[in-house]
């Protein structure tokens, strides 16, 4: 059997649709049918550079068939998963141990924005440690990632100055809680206890003369493709012991499914919302990843498979029944 899935082109397009081979899921995967993803910036750079693996790592749908081990939901639940890739497709094979239910109160679009950028924004949040009551910089905060850091964040208690280039993003980030908005790092009143930097470039090193004595720089990202740079005796006039601590977010793929689990319940619950810059049907794809690329999207970009081609609704039941035979 085929499947329709998004393939690298290696042009300008990144991705083009093409029908490959079903997915032969392992033991310990469940065989999702996949009604939402999103895409993020740092899948498209990969595209854009060249990279040939099959795209797509954030998926929400529904469980086609339960894994054989035993593990994991049953087939008819809905799901939102962290894969390695190949989630821009009608089915994809998910370890069990890296997906979370949804409850009927989280649609699959919502969903489908949590995985790479919510887990990123909750272990960078960890790794920060206590952070009720203190100050975090936070550049880069209208992204994908920046939108969950902000809202979290602040809902700890830290108090969080959000740095974005675009005045209506700002009061959205306002909205979700930050202290204060400014334009441009420069223009942070500091000194900060911690700076979570993920653009790059000069901001990288504007950014780290923003700590206090002894803070620590959280760093995720290079949005704008510039190598951080930084001046060490600008530091020696400045804050003098700063630490800089890297983080990546999939050194922690063990936990994918708990944390996905505890992002779910807390969109449940009202207290993280997650900042859809636009919805659109898969077939869009392209037009979309383009717009991420030129920065033209605010929060998360969702693309919806329609049910007739995900295996919705006749496929879905067949699968439901068979699992109940
Ligand atoms: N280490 C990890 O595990 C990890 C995990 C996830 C993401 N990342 C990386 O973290 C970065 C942010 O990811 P994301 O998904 O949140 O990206 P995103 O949604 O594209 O957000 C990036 C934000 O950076 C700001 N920005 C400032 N200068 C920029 C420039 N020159 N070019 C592009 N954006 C610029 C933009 O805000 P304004 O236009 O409003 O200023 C934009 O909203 C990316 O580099 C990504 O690859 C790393």
């Amino acid at each position: 059997m085929s499947i329709t899935a998004f393939r690298p082109t290696g042009d300008d397009a990144l991705v083009a649709v093409t029908e490959v081979d079903a997915p032969t899921p392992r033991p310990d995967e469940a065989l999702i049918a996949v009604e939402a993803f999103s895409v993020n910036r740092g899948e498209v750079l990969l595209l854009a550079s060249g990279r040939q693996e099959p795209p797509g790592k954030d998926v929400a749908g529904r469980v086609l068939q339960a894994a054989r081990d035993g593990s994991g939901p049953a087939a008819g639940t809905r799901v939102v998963a962290h894969i390695e890739h190949g989630g821009w497709a009608e089915q994809v094979g998910v370890p069990t141990i890296r997906l979370a239910v949804l409850p009927d109160e989280v649609p699959s679009e919502v969903a489908a924005t949590l995985p790479l950028a919510g887990l990123t924004a909750l272990r960078l949040l960890r790794a920060a440690g206590g952070i009720a009551g203190r100050r975090l910089l936070l550049t880069g905060a209208s992204g994908g990632v920046g939108h969950y850091l902000v809202e979290l964040a602040a809902g700890i208690g830290a108090k969080v100055t959000a740095v974005t280039a675009t005045p209506q993003r700002g009061e959205r980030l306002l909205a979700l809680g930050a202290d204060a908005v400014v334009a441009a790092v420069e223009d942070a009143e500091g000194p900060f206890d911690v700076v979570i930097e993920s653009v790059g470039g000069d901001v990288f090193g504007q950014a780290l003369l923003k700590l206090r004595r002894d803070g620590l720089m959280l760093w995720y990202g290079q949005a704008s493709l510039e190598p951080a740079r930084a001046d060490f005796f600008a530091v020696g006039q400045g804050p003098v012991d700063v630490t800089v601590r890297s983080l990546w977010y999939w050194t922690e793929a063990d936990r994918d499914g708990e944390d996905l689990a505890t992002l779910v319940d807390l969109v449940a619950a009202g207290h993280l919302h997650p900042e859809i810059g636009e919805i659109a049907d898969w077939a869009e794809t392209p037009r979309l990843l383009a717009a991420v690329r030129e920065r033209q999207v605010r929060g998360n970009a969702v693309l919806t498979v329609p049910p007739v081609i995900s295996g919705g609704s006749p496929r879905l039941e067949q699968a439901v029944r068979a699992s109940a035979a």
